[in-house]
């Protein structure tokens, strides 16, 4: 792994930002002071160097309901990881994350289930090295800053934070504190995404030009959700919200194989319209029970959200979001180049080198294609992260990759850079929308240091 330099790099960096991270701890600015701190405060090396390294990984859970208790379930297949304990306000998902422990063989985890705030009780444990943040969304950028404060590193699932403001707080607190702050976008991990990265390095398509990216996933029947489970918190956003609420999944494969955050490109402006908020409406009169209070919800966020992001290059990204309307599964993973074109869902590519390029290679003709270039990381662990299972073995690897960064004292994959510039689509889509689809502009989450990380290696 080859983002930034030496160790002796590292030391030094640690040196000079602990003053700041002592700032940060003694004196926490708020999240809506974060301008004033932006200004005055360029960017320091942080972790993108990596961090000292570690034999054995001591983990807290942060939140144990459908995603933690999958992260739960891959981390027990691994040797070199202990889970620690737990923090869940829902006691039986804590007590199914103590049983999964129990059933691996391994020693079950100390329970912090009392409420919301229990998490600060794994925070203040010196057997922690890292925690994974499986919460609801307005939980990842509090308990993200406070992880790192208390010195552990920050897994967090997607989106990294709601607002810009969050964001660049998770941006500040991490390079303050020299701990990852990764976002866990498992979607890099997947076997046609990671395929696609490779055909992209080789230089299959030529020059990148254009990608396509999406969220389009049916979750009405998580309206039913009520009291506890991902739609009990997640629904009442399409009620208060607008824009793309969920942009990371198809959105950061596309940015990688564009080397965005990396040397010389970054997303520049986006602008974004929105349909009619109609679906989940018709859905909670027609569906839900009586008594259900997402019946009573003003649905207002566009059921299709489009936005079209240009990079300083001039590239451009087309974002979609839909969880409403009737369709199948589809991240469009598109990405079009000077020579050629791959396009997902079903997985197809034409390359202009390779002949008769007015027609998709798909089906059994993809194989030999997936045989040449299939990425050397699913090859190398493909067959037992298809058997761990979690989206088709993304999930795995993504961890595996974590807790092999974590043990070398490597950077991650995915910067913190990358995780709030993924993530800061969706309060900028909010913005666009609300301003009849005006042009917005991203933050340089990085303040330059951008041009200094190189592009994620095809790592094998
Ligand atoms: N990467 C992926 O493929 C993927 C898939 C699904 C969900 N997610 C993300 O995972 C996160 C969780 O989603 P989910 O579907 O598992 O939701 P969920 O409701 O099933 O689980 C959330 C859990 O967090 C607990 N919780 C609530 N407040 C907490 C607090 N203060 N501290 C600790 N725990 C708390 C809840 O009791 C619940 O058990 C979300 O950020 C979501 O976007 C990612």
């Amino acid at each position: 792994m080859t983002q930034d330099p030496t160790r002796r790099e590292f030391l030094a960096a640690t040196a000079l930002t602990s003053a700041a991270g002592a700032a940060l701890l003694h004196g926490c600015a708020s999240a809506s002071d974060g301008a004033a701190r932006r200004s005055r405060r360029p960017a320091v090396s942080g972790p993108l160097t990596g961090a000292e390294p570690v034999s054995r990984v001591r983990v807290g859970m942060i939140g144990t309901g459908s995603r933690g208790s999958t992260h739960v379930r891959l981390l027990l297949l691994m040797d070199d990881v202990e889970i620690v304990a737990v923090a869940d306000p829902h006691v039986p998902s804590a007590q199914r994350a103590e049983k999964a422990c129990a059933d691996a063989g391994k020693p079950e985890p100390t329970l912090y289930t009392d409420d919301d705030h229990g998490y600060r009780k794994i925070l203040e444990r010196d057997d922690v090295d890292a925690v994974v943040i499986s919460s609801p969304w307005k939980w990842h950028h509090p308990q993200g800053t406070e992880a790192m404060r208390a010195g552990k590193h920050a897994f967090i699932e997607v989106p990294l934070g709601l607002s810009l403001d969050e964001l660049w707080d998770l941006v500040e607190t991490s390079e303050a504190t020299s701990r990852h702050c990764m976002m866990l976008e498992n979607v890099n991990y997947g076997r046609d995404e990671l395929m696609t990265l490779n055909l992209c390095r080789q230089n299959v398509f030529g020059e990148l030009l254009h990608g396509e990216a999406a969220y389009i996933h049916d979750l009405r029947s998580q309206m039913n959700d009520v009291g506890w489970g991902t739609g009990s918190w997640r629904t009442a956003y399409h009620a208060k919200t607008q824009g793309n609420l969920y942009p990371t999944h198809g959105l950061g494969p596309v940015a990688q194989y564009m080397n965005l955050d990396r040397t010389d490109d970054r997303f520049d402006t986006l602008v974004s319209y929105s349909s009619p908020a109609l679906g989940r409406n018709l859905y909670a009169k027609n569906e839900l029970a009586e008594d259900n209070p997402h019946r009573k919800l003003d649905y207002t966020c566009g059921d299709l959200s489009s936005s079209l992001i240009r990079t300083q290059l001039g590239r451009t990204i087309l974002v979609q979001y839909d969880t409403t309307s009737p369709r199948p599964y589809t991240r469009h993973n598109l990405i079009q180049g000077t020579g050629g074109c791959l396009c997902g869902f079903p997985t197809r590519l034409a390359v202009e080198a390779w002949g008769d390029y007015h027609h998709w290679i798909e089906g059994d003709a993809l194989d030999e294609v997936r045989e040449k270039y299939e990425h050397p990381l699913w090859k190398r662990m493909g067959r037992e992260a298809e058997a761990a299972g979690g989206h088709g073995g993304m999930d795995y690897i993504m961890l595996r990759r974590i807790i092999e960064c974590l043990k070398n004292g490597d950077p991650m994959d995915q910067s913190v850079y990358e995780g709030a510039s993924w993530s800061a689509v969706r309060p900028l889509s909010e913005k666009s929308v609300n301003n009849g689809g005006a042009p917005v502009t991203f933050p340089d989450f990085s303040r330059g240091r951008y041009r200094q990380i190189k592009p994620l290696a095809v790592i094998a």
